[in-house]
């Protein structure tokens, strides 16, 4: 009965915290990324509980208690976070050689080498691994007795649990958000039929299915359209089923907390971090870059085209530097070991090639997971660089608006799904493009300030208008949820 309902349910791969098993024990680390700093607001609130995924080695069965324990008492004691265990060897499956290495590889269209490539009985076998993941939470969720008010499913490591949950609770509402760009149907018939199938049938369990862009609503129509035996209402942007169920389709664009993030400059943290970086930008202008090591975020593209800056404007030579603040990520796969080794190849050229023109590498690299770090550099750089091949949405832009000090000048690829909200206010480039995204950054450069100004504040008002708070509270609202 609705009555008797309390709460929210939030299942995510990741928590608020990751859990890893070091040492012969569980240590609790704060996990990265816009899907944790968008939802932990939310997940603060007594009444909501968190369901992730846990990586557990043979060894750390004997040790779960641990584990509950540690979910129990983190540093931040009003998150209520459920951890799931799964075997080290399916979490492997479902995470690295399907999420990864296929569904994120296929969203932002890195198809062919150094992407997704094909699809052997290695994989299929991993397919099963992630049909048994989602089937583990799905079991987890049942056996906590929650009775939520609606549950909030995130992202594409979790296509079927919609369906899963739907099955064992038919009257709570559920809401399925994607945070990676959705393809369209020409992509998404590059894997096979059942798999297909159970993706958007797996989402449409839910009675709202969320999205970041008005394209990738469009593309998931298009695809349920193209693969499924269903109608599309595209007036109120709903597909209804042969069962007589409808699951509404919207785009909840996620952004940031400006609060918080305001809160997080006037910290110690960020202190240190200016002067620790003082050395490193020197009296030079910088260009920065902030995003996970991903082929996705295309630093290769970025740092050719630095190198061409400098080719074409050698007057720029000594007065510009790059900081890159890259994060580590997913290192366990190997293409992105591969493209780790290819980004280093590139900056060690152009160092080589302009270190002495500069007086120094013009390139200097912080590879690292230092979040109030990365702020300060954004704090005070002259360019941020987002040229991202495809983008969910990248809050690293919207976290700039907010948080640059003296106002500079964003350059964003058209592809990321930002670019929307950046229009006539960033310089907008295609990701593929390294001479006109060197152009772009001499443009940049030599924007006078007026109109840096003018941009910055047309974006940060947008930024404004619509934050994390406003994501959230959209998507609890088309639920008919109120007053968590
Ligand atoms: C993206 C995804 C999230 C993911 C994050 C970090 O934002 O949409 O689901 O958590 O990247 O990636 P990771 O694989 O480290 O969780």
């Amino acid at each position: 009965m609705t009555s008797s309902r309390t709460g929210i349910v939030i299942v995510a791969n990741r928590g608020p915290n990751d859990f890893v098993w070091q040492d012969g024990a569980w240590v609790t680390r704060t996990a990265t990324g816009g899907l944790v700093s968008m939802l932990t607001p939310l997940a603060r609130r007594s009444n909501v509980g968190w369901f992730c995924c846990v990586s557990e080695p043979p060894d750390a069965t004997l040790a779960r208690s641990g584990l509950f324990t540690t979910a129990a008492d983190q540093t931040d004691p009003r998150l209520h976070v459920l951890p799931v265990p799964l075997p080290a060897d399916t979490y492997h499956a479902y995470y690295g050689q399907i999420s990864n290495e296929v569904l994120w590889m296929l969203q932002h269209r890195m198809i062919g080498a150094g992407g997704f490539e094909y699809l052997d009985s290695a994989r299929h076998q991993a397919w099963g691994r992630y049909l048994e993941a989602n089937a583990r939470l799905a079991a987890a969720v049942v056996r906590s007795g929650r009775q939520p008010m609606a549950f909030l499913v995130q992202d594409y490591h979790l296509y079927p649990l919609p369906g899963l949950l739907r099955g064992a609770f038919p009257e709570t509402p559920i809401l399925h958000f994607t945070h990676i760009p959705f393809p369209d149907p020409p992509v998404l018939r590059l894997i096979p039929d059942s798999w297909r199938q159970t993706i958007l049938r797996g989402m449409l369990g839910a009675d709202v299915v969320g999205l970041q862009t008005r394209m990738d609503v469009r593309n998931f129509l298009s695809c349920c359209a193209e693969f499924l035996d269903v109608h599309i209402d595209a007036d109120s942007g709903s597909v209804l089923m042969a069962d007589g169920r409808r699951s509404f389709v919207r785009d909840y664009p996620a952004s940031v907390e400006p609060r918080s993030l305001r809160r997080i400059m006037h910290t110690a943290e960020v202190s240190a971090a200016h002067a620790r970086l003082a050395a490193d930008r020197g009296e030079a202008m910088t260009i920065i870059r902030v995003d996970r090591l991903d082929p996705s975020k295309n630093q290769q593209v970025g740092f050719l085209a630095f190198s061409r800056l400098l080719e074409m404007r050698p007057d720029l030579c000594g007065r510009v530097r790059f900081l890159a603040f890259m994060v580590p990520s997913r290192t366990d796969l190997s293409v992105y070991r591969a493209y780790r080794d290819t980004v280093y190849r590139t900056i060690d050229d152009t160092n080589a090639r302009f270190g002495e023109a500069c007086g120094g590498p013009p390139i200097r690299v912080f590879y690292t997971n230092d979040r109030e770090q990365a702020l300060a550099a954004m704090e005070r750089c002259r360019v941020l660089l987002v040229n991202s091949l495809q983008d969910g949405m990248n809050l690293v832009a919207k976290e700039w608006a907010v948080v640059a000090e003296t106002p500079g000048v964003l350059i964003v690829s058209e592809t990321a799904g930002v670019s929307a909200d950046a229009a006539e206010c960033a310089l907008l480039i295609s990701p593929l493009d390294v001479e006109g995204t060197a152009r772009a950054m001499a443009d940049a450069l030599d924007m006078p300030p007026a109109e840096q100004r003018e941009r910055h504040a047309r974006f940060l008002g947008r930024v404004l208008r619509w934050s994390a708070r406003d994501w959230i509270n959209a998507q609890l609202a088309d639920l008919g949820v109120e007053n968590v």
